[in-house]
Protein backbone atom coordinates (compact mmCIF):
# COMPACT_ATOMS: atom_id res chain seq x y z
CA UNK A 1 0.00 0.00 0.00
CA UNK A 2 2.79 2.42 0.98
CA UNK A 3 4.23 2.10 -2.41
CA UNK A 4 0.57 2.83 -4.01
CA UNK A 5 0.98 6.15 -2.02
CA UNK A 6 3.94 6.81 -3.33
CA UNK A 7 3.13 6.61 -6.61
CA UNK A 8 0.11 8.52 -6.30
CA UNK A 9 2.81 11.07 -4.73
CA UNK A 10 4.56 11.03 -8.33
CA UNK A 11 1.44 11.17 -10.04
CA UNK A 12 0.29 14.63 -7.99
CA UNK A 13 4.08 15.86 -8.45
CA UNK A 14 4.25 15.66 -12.25
CA UNK A 15 0.55 17.42 -12.46
CA UNK A 16 0.34 20.29 -14.56
CA UNK A 17 -2.54 21.85 -16.29
CA UNK A 18 -3.79 25.59 -17.05
CA UNK A 19 -7.17 24.31 -17.12
CA UNK A 20 -9.76 25.40 -14.65
CA UNK A 21 -12.02 21.94 -14.89
CA UNK A 22 -8.57 19.71 -15.13
CA UNK A 23 -7.46 21.26 -11.54
CA UNK A 24 -10.82 20.56 -10.49
CA UNK A 25 -10.63 17.38 -11.28
CA UNK A 26 -7.33 16.66 -9.68
CA UNK A 27 -8.75 18.37 -6.31
CA UNK A 28 -11.89 16.21 -6.51
CA UNK A 29 -9.51 13.19 -7.33
CA UNK A 30 -7.18 13.02 -4.32
CA UNK A 31 -8.64 16.24 -1.97
CA UNK A 32 -12.65 15.65 -1.94
CA UNK A 33 -14.47 13.69 0.97
CA UNK A 34 -14.33 10.75 -1.17
CA UNK A 35 -11.06 11.16 -2.55
CA UNK A 36 -7.97 9.26 -2.75
CA UNK A 37 -6.72 10.39 -0.03
CA UNK A 38 -9.69 9.91 2.93
CA UNK A 39 -9.99 6.61 1.54
CA UNK A 40 -6.14 5.89 2.96
CA UNK A 41 -6.87 7.52 5.91
CA UNK A 42 -9.86 5.34 6.65
CA UNK A 43 -7.49 2.22 5.90
CA UNK A 44 -4.83 3.50 8.93
CA UNK A 45 -6.77 1.59 11.82
CA UNK A 46 -5.72 -1.67 9.44
CA UNK A 47 -2.32 -1.06 9.12
CA UNK A 48 -0.19 -3.25 11.63
CA UNK A 49 1.65 -1.40 13.86
CA UNK A 50 4.90 -1.22 13.21
CA UNK A 51 4.39 0.01 9.93
CA UNK A 52 1.89 2.85 10.67
CA UNK A 53 4.85 5.18 11.57
CA UNK A 54 5.78 5.13 7.46
CA UNK A 55 2.42 4.74 6.46
CA UNK A 56 1.40 7.85 8.57
CA UNK A 57 4.50 10.05 7.03
CA UNK A 58 4.01 8.74 3.37
CA UNK A 59 0.01 9.64 3.51
CA UNK A 60 0.57 13.21 5.44
CA UNK A 61 3.54 13.67 2.17
CA UNK A 62 0.76 13.01 -0.47
CA UNK A 63 -1.71 14.90 0.97
CA UNK A 64 0.61 18.10 1.66
CA UNK A 65 1.89 16.99 -2.45
CA UNK A 66 -1.79 17.55 -3.51
CA UNK A 67 -2.65 20.61 -1.54
CA UNK A 68 0.42 22.56 -2.84
CA UNK A 69 -0.13 21.38 -6.41
CA UNK A 70 -3.49 22.78 -5.86
CA UNK A 71 -3.03 26.51 -4.40
CA UNK A 72 0.46 26.84 -6.97
CA UNK A 73 -2.21 26.20 -10.09
CA UNK A 74 -4.66 27.97 -8.39
CA UNK A 75 -2.25 31.38 -7.68
CA UNK A 76 -0.87 30.92 -11.27
CA UNK A 77 -4.18 31.09 -12.93
CA UNK A 78 -5.55 33.55 -10.71
CA UNK A 79 -2.24 36.09 -11.33
CA UNK A 80 -2.45 35.70 -15.13
CA UNK A 81 -6.00 36.30 -14.77
CA UNK A 82 -5.38 39.67 -13.05
CA UNK A 83 -2.71 41.07 -15.09
CA UNK A 84 -5.49 40.62 -17.71
CA UNK A 85 -7.57 43.13 -16.27
CA UNK A 86 -4.72 45.50 -15.57
CA UNK A 87 -3.19 45.70 -18.72
CA UNK A 88 -5.37 44.23 -21.55
CA UNK A 89 -3.86 42.26 -24.19
CA UNK A 90 -1.03 44.55 -25.21
CA UNK A 91 -1.43 43.20 -28.63
CA UNK A 92 -4.77 44.30 -29.75
CA UNK A 93 -5.40 46.85 -32.26
CA UNK A 94 -6.18 50.33 -30.65
CA UNK A 95 -9.84 51.08 -30.39
CA UNK A 96 -10.98 54.48 -30.97
CA UNK A 97 -13.28 55.54 -28.07
CA UNK A 98 -16.08 57.02 -28.71
CA UNK A 99 -17.07 60.31 -27.71
CA UNK A 100 -21.04 61.22 -27.21
CA UNK A 101 -22.09 64.79 -28.28
CA UNK A 102 -24.16 67.04 -26.83
CA UNK A 103 -27.69 67.25 -27.97
CA UNK A 104 -28.90 70.20 -30.09
CA UNK A 105 -31.55 71.72 -27.82
CA UNK A 106 -28.80 71.51 -24.80
CA UNK A 107 -26.09 73.25 -27.48
CA UNK A 108 -28.72 76.22 -28.10
CA UNK A 109 -29.73 76.14 -24.40
CA UNK A 110 -26.49 77.25 -23.02
CA UNK A 111 -25.47 79.69 -25.73
CA UNK A 112 -28.56 81.21 -24.84
CA UNK A 113 -27.58 81.43 -20.91
CA UNK A 114 -23.62 82.58 -22.03
CA UNK A 115 -25.21 85.32 -24.15
CA UNK A 116 -27.25 86.64 -21.34
CA UNK A 117 -25.02 85.78 -18.80
CA UNK A 118 -22.63 88.64 -20.58
CA UNK A 119 -25.38 91.10 -20.15
CA UNK A 120 -25.94 89.88 -16.31
CA UNK A 121 -28.65 87.89 -16.07
CA UNK A 122 -28.48 84.72 -13.78
CA UNK A 123 -30.41 81.61 -14.31
CA UNK A 124 -33.59 80.48 -12.40
CA UNK A 125 -35.63 77.58 -12.53
CA UNK A 126 -39.08 76.27 -11.54
CA UNK A 127 -41.35 72.96 -11.59
CA UNK A 128 -42.56 71.26 -14.66
CA UNK A 129 -45.33 69.94 -12.64
CA UNK A 130 -46.95 73.50 -11.85
CA UNK A 131 -50.14 74.46 -9.78
CA UNK A 132 -52.55 76.96 -11.81
CA UNK A 133 -51.77 79.90 -9.63
CA UNK A 134 -47.81 80.14 -10.91
CA UNK A 135 -48.75 78.92 -14.41
CA UNK A 136 -51.88 81.03 -14.97
CA UNK A 137 -53.27 83.15 -12.31
CA UNK A 138 -50.70 85.10 -11.06
CA UNK A 139 -49.74 86.06 -14.98
CA UNK A 140 -53.13 87.71 -14.88
CA UNK A 141 -54.96 84.86 -16.05
CA UNK A 142 -57.67 84.55 -13.51
CA UNK A 143 -60.14 81.45 -14.11
CA UNK A 144 -62.58 81.68 -17.12
CA UNK A 145 -60.06 84.19 -18.66
CA UNK A 146 -60.68 83.35 -22.88
CA UNK A 147 -56.64 83.93 -23.02
CA UNK A 148 -56.36 80.58 -21.20
CA UNK A 149 -57.91 78.80 -24.40
CA UNK A 150 -54.50 79.91 -26.04
CA UNK A 151 -52.28 77.29 -24.52
CA UNK A 152 -53.96 73.88 -24.66
CA UNK A 153 -52.94 72.68 -21.22
CA UNK A 154 -52.06 69.07 -19.89
CA UNK A 155 -53.54 68.69 -16.48
CA UNK A 156 -52.76 66.09 -13.80
CA UNK A 157 -55.27 63.39 -13.39
CA UNK A 158 -58.79 64.99 -12.62
CA UNK A 159 -57.32 67.62 -10.32
CA UNK A 160 -57.29 71.10 -11.92
CA UNK A 161 -54.98 72.71 -10.14
CA UNK A 162 -52.10 70.45 -10.86
CA UNK A 163 -50.73 70.92 -14.46
CA UNK A 164 -47.50 70.28 -16.80
CA UNK A 165 -46.48 74.17 -17.52
CA UNK A 166 -47.59 75.39 -20.61
CA UNK A 167 -44.97 78.31 -20.88
CA UNK A 168 -41.60 79.09 -18.65
CA UNK A 169 -43.50 82.22 -17.44
CA UNK A 170 -44.52 80.28 -14.43
CA UNK A 171 -40.92 80.87 -13.24
CA UNK A 172 -40.87 84.61 -13.63
CA UNK A 173 -43.74 84.17 -10.49
CA UNK A 174 -41.98 82.01 -8.60
CA UNK A 175 -38.61 84.08 -8.88
CA UNK A 176 -40.40 87.29 -8.29
CA UNK A 177 -42.12 86.12 -5.45
CA UNK A 178 -38.50 85.05 -3.79
CA UNK A 179 -36.69 87.65 -4.88
CA UNK A 180 -36.51 91.66 -4.34
CA UNK A 181 -35.95 93.81 -7.23
CA UNK A 182 -33.35 94.63 -9.27
CA UNK A 183 -33.76 91.26 -11.09
CA UNK A 184 -32.09 90.13 -13.98
CA UNK A 185 -32.75 86.73 -14.43
CA UNK A 186 -33.51 83.94 -18.04
CA UNK A 187 -35.59 80.39 -17.01
CA UNK A 188 -34.94 78.03 -19.53
CA UNK A 189 -36.67 74.53 -19.43
CA UNK A 190 -39.36 72.15 -21.20
CA UNK A 191 -42.79 72.95 -21.27
CA UNK A 192 -45.97 71.04 -22.20
CA UNK A 193 -48.98 71.11 -24.68
CA UNK A 194 -51.61 69.34 -25.80
CA UNK A 195 -51.03 69.73 -29.40
CA UNK A 196 -50.94 67.96 -32.81
CA UNK A 197 -47.49 66.97 -33.37
CA UNK A 198 -46.30 68.26 -36.84
CA UNK A 199 -43.27 69.16 -38.40
CA UNK A 200 -43.49 72.47 -36.96
CA UNK A 201 -44.94 71.94 -33.30
CA UNK A 202 -44.56 69.08 -30.64
CA UNK A 203 -46.20 68.49 -27.25
CA UNK A 204 -43.27 69.00 -25.66
CA UNK A 205 -40.64 71.69 -26.10
CA UNK A 206 -38.28 74.06 -24.53
CA UNK A 207 -38.35 77.68 -23.96
CA UNK A 208 -35.96 80.42 -22.45
CA UNK A 209 -37.76 83.08 -20.65
CA UNK A 210 -36.26 86.29 -19.84
CA UNK A 211 -37.43 88.82 -16.52
CA UNK A 212 -36.12 92.48 -16.16
CA UNK A 213 -37.33 94.21 -13.42
CA UNK A 214 -35.92 97.96 -12.30
CA UNK A 215 -36.88 101.40 -11.79
CA UNK A 216 -37.71 103.10 -15.11
CA UNK A 217 -37.24 100.35 -17.42
CA UNK A 218 -38.09 101.56 -20.64
CA UNK A 219 -39.72 99.39 -24.08
CA UNK A 220 -35.92 101.08 -25.87
CA UNK A 221 -34.72 98.66 -23.33
CA UNK A 222 -36.61 95.47 -24.22
CA UNK A 223 -35.57 96.15 -28.00
CA UNK A 224 -31.87 96.72 -27.50
CA UNK A 225 -31.38 93.36 -25.30
CA UNK A 226 -33.16 91.37 -28.26
CA UNK A 227 -31.47 93.26 -30.36
CA UNK A 228 -28.10 92.24 -28.50
CA UNK A 229 -29.56 88.43 -28.04
CA UNK A 230 -30.31 88.11 -32.16
CA UNK A 231 -26.85 89.75 -33.02
CA UNK A 232 -24.92 87.23 -31.08
CA UNK A 233 -26.63 84.50 -31.28
CA UNK A 234 -27.51 84.92 -35.29
CA UNK A 235 -24.81 86.96 -36.11
CA UNK A 236 -27.38 89.65 -37.60
CA UNK A 237 -30.24 91.47 -36.02
CA UNK A 238 -33.32 92.40 -38.19
CA UNK A 239 -36.13 91.70 -36.02
CA UNK A 240 -39.78 92.53 -36.18
CA UNK A 241 -41.69 93.73 -33.09
CA UNK A 242 -45.24 92.59 -33.73
CA UNK A 243 -47.96 94.58 -31.67
CA UNK A 244 -49.97 91.57 -30.22
CA UNK A 245 -51.47 90.09 -26.13
CA UNK A 246 -50.40 88.35 -23.71
CA UNK A 247 -52.56 88.70 -20.99
CA UNK A 248 -48.84 88.82 -18.65
CA UNK A 249 -47.26 91.91 -20.46
CA UNK A 250 -49.02 95.47 -21.55
CA UNK A 251 -47.87 96.41 -24.33
CA UNK A 252 -47.09 92.89 -25.93
CA UNK A 253 -45.36 91.97 -29.12
CA UNK A 254 -44.13 89.48 -30.90
CA UNK A 255 -40.47 88.62 -31.97
CA UNK A 256 -40.16 87.56 -35.01
CA UNK A 257 -36.63 87.66 -36.83
CA UNK A 258 -35.56 87.71 -40.57
CA UNK A 259 -33.48 84.97 -41.51
CA UNK A 260 -34.03 84.89 -45.43
CA UNK A 261 -34.58 82.27 -48.03
CA UNK A 262 -31.26 81.11 -48.72
CA UNK A 263 -32.37 77.56 -48.29
CA UNK A 264 -35.16 75.29 -48.86
CA UNK A 265 -35.09 74.38 -45.29
CA UNK A 266 -35.45 78.21 -44.65
CA UNK A 267 -38.40 78.12 -46.86
CA UNK A 268 -39.89 75.78 -45.06
CA UNK A 269 -39.32 76.80 -41.79
CA UNK A 270 -40.60 80.42 -42.32
CA UNK A 271 -43.32 79.60 -44.33
CA UNK A 272 -41.99 80.97 -47.58
CA UNK A 273 -41.69 84.47 -45.73
CA UNK A 274 -38.41 84.92 -44.41
CA UNK A 275 -39.59 85.66 -41.39
CA UNK A 276 -39.62 83.19 -38.01
CA UNK A 277 -41.57 84.02 -34.71
CA UNK A 278 -39.09 83.30 -31.95
CA UNK A 279 -41.03 84.33 -29.47
CA UNK A 280 -42.99 86.68 -27.49
CA UNK A 281 -42.24 89.77 -25.19
CA UNK A 282 -43.75 93.24 -23.53
CA UNK A 283 -43.48 95.09 -20.42
CA UNK A 284 -44.70 93.20 -17.84
CA UNK A 285 -48.25 93.80 -16.62
CA UNK A 286 -48.85 95.86 -13.01
CA UNK A 287 -51.38 93.21 -12.19
CA UNK A 288 -48.38 90.69 -12.53
CA UNK A 289 -46.03 92.64 -10.10
CA UNK A 290 -49.33 93.45 -7.94
CA UNK A 291 -49.58 89.18 -7.61
CA UNK A 292 -45.73 88.86 -6.68
CA UNK A 293 -46.10 91.72 -3.73
CA UNK A 294 -43.72 94.16 -5.99
CA UNK A 295 -45.35 97.98 -5.89
CA UNK A 296 -45.52 98.77 -9.66
CA UNK A 297 -45.58 102.11 -9.08
CA UNK A 298 -42.05 101.59 -7.92
CA UNK A 299 -40.54 99.15 -10.07
CA UNK A 300 -41.47 98.15 -13.92
CA UNK A 301 -39.55 95.84 -16.54
CA UNK A 302 -40.01 93.60 -19.28
CA UNK A 303 -40.42 90.07 -20.20
CA UNK A 304 -39.93 87.84 -22.90
CA UNK A 305 -40.20 84.29 -23.64
CA UNK A 306 -38.58 82.74 -26.50
CA UNK A 307 -38.66 79.05 -28.21
CA UNK A 308 -35.30 76.82 -28.45
CA UNK A 309 -36.27 74.41 -31.05
CA UNK A 310 -37.14 77.55 -33.41
CA UNK A 311 -33.81 78.66 -32.68
CA UNK A 312 -31.83 75.46 -33.40
CA UNK A 313 -33.79 74.65 -35.99
CA UNK A 314 -32.92 77.97 -38.26
CA UNK A 315 -29.03 77.61 -36.99
CA UNK A 316 -28.78 74.02 -37.62
CA UNK A 317 -31.34 73.63 -41.03
CA UNK A 318 -33.72 71.23 -39.54
CA UNK A 319 -36.68 71.31 -41.04
CA UNK A 320 -38.50 68.48 -38.74
CA UNK A 321 -39.13 69.31 -35.25
CA UNK A 322 -40.06 65.47 -34.33
CA UNK A 323 -36.23 64.83 -35.05
CA UNK A 324 -35.33 66.73 -32.09
CA UNK A 325 -37.13 64.05 -29.93
CA UNK A 326 -36.53 60.62 -32.16
CA UNK A 327 -33.00 60.32 -30.17
CA UNK A 328 -31.66 58.62 -33.92
CA UNK A 329 -28.00 58.85 -33.17
CA UNK A 330 -27.93 59.40 -37.13
CA UNK A 331 -29.12 62.87 -36.84
CA UNK A 332 -27.61 63.40 -33.04
CA UNK A 333 -23.88 62.24 -34.18
CA UNK A 334 -23.96 64.93 -36.39
CA UNK A 335 -23.73 67.77 -33.11
CA UNK A 336 -20.28 66.41 -32.05
CA UNK A 337 -18.74 69.76 -33.53
CA UNK A 338 -20.70 72.06 -32.03
CA UNK A 339 -20.03 71.27 -28.08
N1 LIG B 1 -45.38 82.64 -22.39
C1 LIG B 1 -45.58 83.00 -23.77
C2 LIG B 1 -45.86 81.75 -24.58
O1 LIG B 1 -45.51 80.69 -24.16
C3 LIG B 1 -44.36 83.67 -24.31
C4 LIG B 1 -44.16 84.98 -23.69
C5 LIG B 1 -44.77 86.10 -24.20
C6 LIG B 1 -43.37 85.12 -22.57
C7 LIG B 1 -44.59 87.35 -23.66
C8 LIG B 1 -43.18 86.36 -21.99
C9 LIG B 1 -43.81 87.46 -22.55
O2 LIG B 1 -42.44 86.56 -20.93
O3 LIG B 1 -43.59 88.67 -21.98
O4 LIG B 1 -46.43 81.83 -25.62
Amino acid sequence: MIDKIKDYIGEADAFTTENKEELEAFRIKFLSKKGILNEFFAEFKSVPNDQKKEFGQVINALKTAAEDKVKGIVELLESREESKGVFGDLTRSAEPVIIGSRHPISIVKNQIIDIFANIGFNVSEGPEIEDDWHNFTALNLPEYHPARDMQDTFFIQTNPDVLLRTHTSSVQVRYMENNKPPIRTISPGRVFRNEAISSRSHCIFHQVEGLYIDKDVSFADLKQTLLYFTKEMFGKSKIRLRPSYFPFTEPSAEIDIYWGLKTETDYRITKGTGWLEIGGCGMVDPNVLKNCDINPDEYNGFAFGVGVERIAMLLYQIGDIRMFYENDVRFLEQFKASI
